[in-house]
């Protein structure tokens, strides 16, 4: 088939950046990565790009392919180049740049050793001798986020990261779930202290791209949600955001709604809210936002109680109140096509437009 491909090409060193285009004869079968290989050898050797496995496995390829993270060695280009699209491929988002598609992971690998990505076991040996077990029930809690390959899709495409490039992001965050929720490991309080902080769970903004373009199924928005979960449930909740995610829960259990006047005082504190009085007056002037009290309370509200009182007594608090989604697994396989597949041509969301260089 013929295949035509732009790449960015840029080099650190000079800070030179060009956009070439590249037309050539490849396998029906190839993917991305293959494709980049027949540029490399029969057009030009100097193109720079990272790989080893070759099947989802290393997680060394990520790249950008029309402005959305993928691993190239995932990515068939058939349709692509049946369609006659020319995509447009560049390096990943969130890291800098080394060399046309490679970039530089270390603040990448920092975060990840930040989570203590290891086993701190506290468990009690059986009394028998034998191999201290858990259930496959349990250990399907923290199955996804085992599935990590470390490849950076979703840090490339978090919106989190772009505003405070400190923030843990969704891989690091994803890790740190991995262990929280292994029944093995005696630190999970240290952890989800730890990861509370500042740039930790509470910063992430829920755009949910990280569970879009992850391409193993990992959903590390999912992930941060069950930290988020367990971090209330064992009472750390000093930051502003699991203040906000306690009252939201507080007020559907009340009134069936969100109270939403009360969720400054209630998340910023009494202080800041005073401080903020004149612009809530404007606001409810303008009926932008309404009066604390009465509460508006719904009409069914009988039936959210209900289900408030259902989780408890189901004892379905912290992680093991989120459900684990399917469609996060079936993602694993070439060609899903439940739904929207992600991957699929015309499915890319944000156009590569490169300040003054489209
Ligand atoms: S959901 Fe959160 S962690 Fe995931 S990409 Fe968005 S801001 Fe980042
Ligand atoms: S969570 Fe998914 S996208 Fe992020 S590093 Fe792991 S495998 Fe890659
Ligand atoms: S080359 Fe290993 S994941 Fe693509």
């Amino acid at each position: 088939m013929q295949v035509a491909l732009k790449i960015w090409r840029y080099d650190s060193s000079t800070g030179e950046r060009a956009l070439r285009e590249y037309e050539f004869d490849a396998p029906e079968e190839a993917t991305l990565l293959d494709c980049l290989d027949i540029v490399k050898e029969r057009q030009d050797g100097t193109l720079a790009y990272r790989k080893s496995c070759r099947m989802m496995i290393c997680g060394s390829c990520g790249m950008r392919m029309n402005g959305a993270a993928v691993l190239a060695c995932k990515v068939r280009m058939y349709e692509i180049a049946q369609a006659g699209e020319v995509p447009v491929i560049s390096a990943m988002g969130n890291l800098p740049i080394v060399k046309d598609l490679v970039v530089d992971m270390d603040s990448f690998w920092q975060k990840f050793k930040a989570m203590k990505p290891y086993l701190q076991p506290g468990y009690e040996e059986p009394e028998d001798g034998r191999e201290y077990r858990i259930s496959q029930e349990r250990m399907n809690a923290v199955h996804k986020e085992s599935l990590c390959v470390n490849c950076g899709c979703c840090v490339s495409e978090c919106i989190a990261m772009e505003s405070d490039p400190e923030f843990l992001g969704p891989q690091a965050l994803a890790k740190g779930m991995r262990f929280v929720g292994d029944p093995r490991d005696a630190a999970t309080v240290e952890r989800l202290e730890e990861y509370s902080g500042e740039h930790g769970i509470w910063e992430c903004t829920r755009c949910f791209f990280c569970n879009e373009r992850c391409p193993k199924g990992v959903d590390p928005r999912d992930a941060i949600a069950k930290l988020g979960a367990e971090a209330i449930k064992e009472g750390i909740d000093r930051d502003m955001g699991a203040k906000h995610a306690k009252w939201f829960i507080r007020s559907t259990e009340t009134t069936g709604w969100l109270r939403e006047t009360e969720l400054v005082p209630k998340t910023q504190g009494v202080v800041s809210s005073v401080k903020q009085m004149k612009f809530a007056m404007k606001l409810i002037s303008h009926n932008k936002a309404g009066l604390a009290f009465p509460p508006h309370v719904a009409a069914d509200v009988g039936e959210a109680r209900a289900l408030h009182k259902l989780v408890h007594e189901q004892g379905r608090l912290g992680f093991e109140g989120h459900v684990q989604g399917e469609r996060a697994l079936a993602k694993l396989a070439h060609g899903y096509k439940e739904g929207r597949d992600p991957y699929a041509p015309g499915s890319f969301p944000r156009p590569y437009l490169p300040e003054g260089e489209a």
